[in-house]
């Protein structure tokens, strides 16, 4: 059984993520949705202008309300910079399994961001709502984000073609893995 808690503030050393504001949409436009190669392996374009960033924020903020939803604006603890985006996908409730997406704007790459934000969430996951099972994918071209899902404590578990179709095309994908006890052990 889950026990959604929403997208609640999680800190971690340098990180706060937090909810989207409508104050973000700006930042967010310039920082990495109008990048087109931090959408490049995106199921999503990058965003022409930015009144499609605020159409996508203002939809995120109105779910805010459901407690089964989980997208969160990731900051910089210092300066409290937008960096980057991270959320649950998709839920399954039956078995207590989610998959993760994330991305932060290119000049905030190489710095172990993304692997501290994709950490603080799989732990509030497991520990905070209960699920069981964690999962991420990314193109066998995009080897950074498998870098992050391994240094984040995820198991590779095999490959997928044709998972999913990017700005590229069709891709094949490495599929990865956490499961709660071995997380939480
Ligand atoms: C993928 C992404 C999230 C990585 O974020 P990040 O904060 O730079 O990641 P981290 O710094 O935590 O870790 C990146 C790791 O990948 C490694 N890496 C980067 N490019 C690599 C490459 N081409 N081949 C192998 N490893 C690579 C880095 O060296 C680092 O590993 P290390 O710490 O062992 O040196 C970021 O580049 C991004 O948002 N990209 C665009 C969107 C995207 O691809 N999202 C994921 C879709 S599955």
């Amino acid at each position: 059984m889950l026990t959604h808690k929403g997208t609640v503030q999680i800190e971690s050393e340098r990180l706060v993520l937090r909810r989207f504001h409508v104050s973000d949409v700006r930042e967010a436009y310039d920082v990495w949705m109008s990048d087109p190669r931090v959408s490049l392996f995106m199921r999503w374009q990058a965003h022409k202008d930015v009144e499609e960033t605020r159409k996508l924020i203002e939809t995120w903020i109105s779910q805010y309300s459901n407690p089964a939803f989980y997208q969160w604006a990731i900051t910089l603890k210092e300066t409290g910079e937008l960096i980057g985006a991270i959320g649950l996908v998709t839920i399954n409730e039956h078995d207590a399994c989610a998959d993760v997406g994330y991305c932060l704007g290119q000049r905030y790459w190489g710095s172990g961001y993304m692997t501290e934000a994709l950490s603080a969430v799989l732990c509030y996951a497991f520990s905070q709502v209960g699920f069981n099972r964690m999962e991420t994918y990314h193109s066998v071209d995009n080897p950074g984000s498998g870098r992050v899902m391994e240094k984040a404590g995820m198991h590779y578990e095999g490959l997928a073609r044709q998972k999913y179709r990017s700005n590229r095309g069709l891709e094949d994908v490495k599929m990865y893995a956490a499961l709660k006890d071995e997380y939480l052990r």
